[in-house]
């Protein structure tokens, strides 16, 4: 069996045959960072420093050429073929919450947006859920399919779990969601997942962008910091195309009112709603580097569609932001759409 070594702790455990070496540092209790599970986000990249991977799952399209060039390996695709070493990030503080299976029951159902449903589940066995703010739940559908939502605050007092989710064209369980889910339906989840949680072992001002339901995650964050009672800056940009998908704008203008240190910058694609609404027109990583064109003294958090998550990296690095220092989720498909999408390129392009 071989034996994967984290150089940084000196951690080490034993990965079974064919176990990417995410699901083996899970099954040692090891948090290591990932969002996607599919291999095209990236955020779960590491480098190998001895030994050799396979790719036998999905292909890593989620590493650069240059960090192939430079051993990086992506966790969640690479199967170890013999004993390895990696540099890898470690999140403690996701380690010691147990992962469960919960049957849950809609408590609240709501529009927060014309294609933004708001979901509140409580655990059917009245069993308080644990979970970090910021990390995501997957929701287990009848066929064993899982499909990942992030869920939108810390803990909560009267046990509920809030889901912001976008209803996509096409898209089977968020437009069952949409069209039917009803208050008292049955939905079965696992949680905690994720590890885009509050990094407090620092004193850096944050910035956080969110495109669409990204909202939910960093909501969570930034309810966290507030409550903390922080003092770090927080500049937060939330990018949509409307003023009607800003759907908790007013949630975010009340920090901001509240708190001297949080700004909040909505800014929405479409020019004409811009213009209407007198505010920041473009898109939203763009706006974020305007403002802050060396991101060499921040930590900066971001959730939402890849596209966004994906043209954010490269440019926020290239503004000097430090790799380690950028904690994002991208809103992918499920680990299993992607894989069928990525056997159908493969059919195409050679992939
Ligand atoms: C970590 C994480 C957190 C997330 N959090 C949130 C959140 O808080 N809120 C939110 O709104 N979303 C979130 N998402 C995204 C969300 O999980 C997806 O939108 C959801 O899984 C879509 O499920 P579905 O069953 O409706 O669509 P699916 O049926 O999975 O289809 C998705 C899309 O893929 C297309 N498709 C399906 N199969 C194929 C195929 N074989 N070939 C080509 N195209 C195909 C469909 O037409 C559709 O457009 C998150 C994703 C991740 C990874
Ligand atoms: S590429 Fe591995 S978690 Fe996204």
């Amino acid at each position: 069996m071989p034996t994967v070594t984290l150089i940084a702790s000196g951690k080490r455990f034993d990965a079974a045959a064919d176990e990417t070496v995410l699901e083996a540092a899970q099954r040692a209790g090891i948090a290591l960072p990932y969002s996607c599970r599919g291999g095209v986000c990236g955020s779960c990249q590491a480098t190998l420093v001895e030994g050799d991977c396979r790719y036998p799952y999905n292909p890593p399209v989620g590493l650069s050429a240059s960090a192939r060039a430079h051993h990086g390996i992506l966790l969640c695709q690479a199967v170890p073929c013999g004993d390895i070493a990696i540099q890898a990030r470690e999140i403690a503080s996701v380690e010691d919450i147990p992962h469960r299976r919960v049957e849950t029951e809609v408590a609240e159902r709501r529009m927060l947006a014309p294609d933004v449903v708001g979901l509140w589940l409580r655990p059917v066995d009245g069993e308080p859920l644990r979970w970090l703010p910021g990390q995501y739940l997957d929701v287990v559908l009848a066929d064993g399919k899982h499909r990942p939502f992030s869920i939108a605050s810390g803990p909560r007092p009267d046990g509920l779990v809030e889901l912001h989710v976008r209803h996509v064209p096409g898209g089977g369980f968020t437009s069952w969601v949409y069209d039917s889910l009803k208050v008292g339906d049955r939905l079965t989840i696992e949680a905690p997942l994720g590890t885009f949680v509050p990094r407090e072992d620092s004193e850096r001002p944050m910035l956080f962008m969110a495109g669409g339901t990204g909202f939910a995650p960093v909501k969570a964050v930034v309810e966290h910091f507030i409550a903390l009672g922080s003092r770090r800056p927080m500049h937060l940009y939330w990018g949509v195309r409307t003023t009607e998908d800003l759907y908790l704008a007013d949630l975010a203008r009340g920090w901001a009112a509240k708190v001297p240190t949080i700004t909040f910058t909505p800014v929405l694609s479409d020019p004409d709603a811009a213009r209407e609404a007198g505010l920041r027109e473009g898109l939203v990583h763009e706006a974020l580097l305007a403002d802050h064109p060396d991101l060499s003294g921040f930590d900066l958090y971001m959730s939402g569609p890849p596209g966004m998550v994906a043209a954010g990296r490269d440019l926020f690095f290239d503004a000097k932001l430090p790799e380690d220092r950028l904690f994002y989720d991208s809103f992918d498909v499920a680990p299993d759409v992607l894989a069928a999408i990525l056997r159908g390129r493969a059919g195409i392009h050679g992939l």
